[in-house]
């Protein structure tokens, strides 16, 4: 399935020179959103995961369907001040702004294998932060799975060694 042909891109959202990949064109048709969560589950399904980290907003949208049909479970990663129970929160810098992302202290049990999963990776900089909690936590990163992959701005270059897959690439 060519997933491009639903994928909006817009340009200059949310600032000039911007093209935004806007997914809710794909999210909503069912059977599209159905097979994109399908074929990334091929892509990570022989490994050994022990829950799904997805980082707010976007990241649950992929993340919490693939932690279902893996049957695993599934950890929001929410940006600061949203989690009610005890946190741990870092700073990290986006393609464009930046922002706080925050864990729940008991999300992971050290020792357990966590994929990361979003919707998009661009320069990389919320999946860097994403796995620096979660290592923080005690969690083993063994993977992350991305909708889509901005590859001109070379966001994998950053994770060394880490299994990094995604169903879309620009
Ligand atoms: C977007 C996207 C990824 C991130 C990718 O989220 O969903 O999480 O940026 O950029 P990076 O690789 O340069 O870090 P955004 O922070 O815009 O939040 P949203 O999902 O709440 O819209």
């Amino acid at each position: 399935m060519n997933f491009k042909e639903y994928i909006r891109v817009i340009p200059d959202f949310p600032q000039p020179g911007i093209r935004f990949k806007d997914i809710t064109t794909l999210l909503q048709n069912g059977p599209v959103y159905k097979e994109a969560i399908e074929q990334l589950r091929q892509l990570v399904k022989d490994k050994e995961i022990d829950v799904i980290a997805g980082p707010e907003a976007r990241g649950f949208v992929i993340g919490a369907p693939l932690a279902c049909a893996l049957g695993v479970g599934f950890i929001p990663i929410r940006k600061s001040g949203k989690l009610p129970g005890e946190t741990i929160e870092a700073d990290y810098a986006l393609e464009y702004g930046k922002d706080k992302l925050a864990m729940h202290k008991d999300a992971i049990k050290p020792g357990q294998k966590v994929l990361i999963a979003d919707d998009l990776l661009a320069t990389g900089g919320t999946i860097q932060t994403s796995i620096d909690l979660i290592k923080q936590l005690g969690g083993e990163i063994v993977g992350a799975a991305f909708l889509i992959e901005l590859s001109y701005l070379d966001g994998r270059s950053k994770f060394d060694g880490l299994d990094v897959v995604s169903l879309v690439q620009y």
